[in-house]
């Protein structure tokens, strides 16, 4: 009973979707604060908790997870260089990239930020990273920036020794790098959550809209959109990406990265040829497609008749186009060869929820699962989609699963 007062609290204050880390972890993170605070009684704690703001940072540092580590989801940096380099650059080059990095943890994804701009071959002058984290326990050894092996969970890139001093097996990184990262205590999902008025062309926000309940997700995504700059990218990790779904950023792949740009009103989705990127549609751009009745020029026509052609690939295409019917015709025509693709199973869902078909939508999704049943892109489409319709339970159940897998896969990447 006592607990759930405090969970509620939590939940007001940080955003935290207790059912992210299980009651247990919050119960265990009371506990060890009561201890620490010589309190034995719950209620005693829970009093005491109200009348300290000290007593709350204490209590935030133990239900945060500042779980992170260079070069996370490597493929991002890649997408990440090639935008910088063949749309930023090109269009400001005496311009300074202006990054954010929210939540940064210990630091590792801004410095690895700054660190891939260096080999993309920008100066410490072009860019200046802001680097924010509620957590001041993960600023301070941020700012220290000493790492040691297990930050980089076995990934040794080639120019790490020019980057780190390694001394008694630990990492130094080189001032010319922790210089580019200003690091700043923030809690987004506080009301008051503001920074400098300036936007930014860069946001990094990873890892943590999984952790917060569904009206904390909402609201932050709106500061997020509003924070990036016309024309900027946002990253978010790969099992946060149907998340963006709703916004009006447009999605942009590279290989398995996947960022999130903003297009400026006066955009045409379809004909812009200056993203050198593929691009998938949002859920806006696809009805904007629809109802600005884009006409698609002989050469952007799908070879149906091609007996060569890879169904799935023109269905992806024709997605990106906005041609919806053409793009589930021929998932269909895939699936009818290919009865056990998952992927194209969520591709159609994709396509069919951007058509507003919720139903046919999910049955595509259950599908996905069915076949691959640790597709997390299918299990958060699904989740969101039931979270649209008010069915809780359901939504609550397949999040879990997300989590779990989530937890899982970073214990592996720990442990290997
Ligand atoms: C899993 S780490 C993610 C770090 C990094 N972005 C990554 O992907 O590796 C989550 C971080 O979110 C921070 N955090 C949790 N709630 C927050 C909030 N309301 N505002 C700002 N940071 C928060 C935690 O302190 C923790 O360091």
């Amino acid at each position: 009973m006592v607990q759930s007062v405090i969970e509620a609290l939590l939940r007001s204050k940080i955003g935290l979707d207790v059912n992210s880390i299980g009651s247990g972890a919050i119960a265990s993170a009371i506990h060890h604060r009561m201890a620490d605070c010589g309190i034995s009684e719950m209620s005693n704690y829970l009093g005491y908790l109200q009348d300290s703001p000290q007593e709350w940072e204490a209590l935030i540092e133990n239900v945060i997870v500042p779980e992170t580590w260079f070069f996370r989801e490597l493929e991002s940096f890649a997408l990440l260089k090639s935008y910088v380099l063949s749309e930023w650059l090109p269009k400001k080059p005496q311009g300074v990239l202006r990054v954010l990095s929210v939540p940064c943890a210990t630091g590792e994804e801004p410095y690895s930020i700054a660190i891939a701009l260096l080999e993309a071959g920008l100066t410490s002058t072009q860019f200046q990273i802001d680097a924010v984290d509620i957590s001041k326990q993960c600023l301070s050894k941020a700012q220290t920036a000493i790492y040691d092996q297990h930050s980089f969970r076995g990934y040794n890139f080639a120019s790490q020794e020019y980057y780190f001093q390694l001394i008694n097996s630990k990492y130094y990184l080189k001032s010319s790098v922790k210089e580019r990262v200003r690091f700043i205590n923030g809690n987004l999902a506080d009301a008051d959550f503001s920074l400098s008025q300036q936007k930014y062309d860069i946001i990094f926000c990873r890892n943590l809209l999984i952790y917060f309940d569904s009206i904390t997700k909402e609201k932050t995504i709106k500061i997020l959109e509003n924070l990036l700059a016309i024309r900027g990218l946002l990253f978010v990790a790969s099992a946060e990406a149907p998340l963006l779904m709703k916004t009006q950023l447009a999605a942009i792949r590279q290989s398995s990265a996947i960022a999130y740009q903003k297009l400026s009103n006066h955009q045409n989705f379809i004909t812009d040829t200056s993203i050198n990127f593929p691009q998938i549609k949002t859920q806006k751009s696809f009805e904007s497609a629809i109802n600005n009745k884009v006409k698609i020029s002989p050469t952007q026509q799908l070879n149906i008749a091609n007996p060569n052609s890879n169904l799935l690939d023109l269905a992806k295409t024709a997605a990106n186009q906005g041609r919806l019917e053409d793009a589930v015709q021929l998932c269909n025509n895939y699936l009818n060869q290919n009865q056990i693709n998952a992927e194209a199973y969520v591709l159609l869902g994709e396509v069919q929820q951007a058509m507003g078909k919720n139903e046919p939508a999910g049955e595509s999704f259950r599908k996905a699962i069915y076949l691959q049943p640790n597709h997390e892109a299918a299990l958060t489409h699904l989740a969101l989609l039931k979270e649209q319709q008010g069915d809780k339970t359901s939504a609550d159940l397949l999040w879990q699963r997300i989590y779990r897998l989530q937890h899982e896969k970073s214990l592996n990447q720990e442990q290997g």
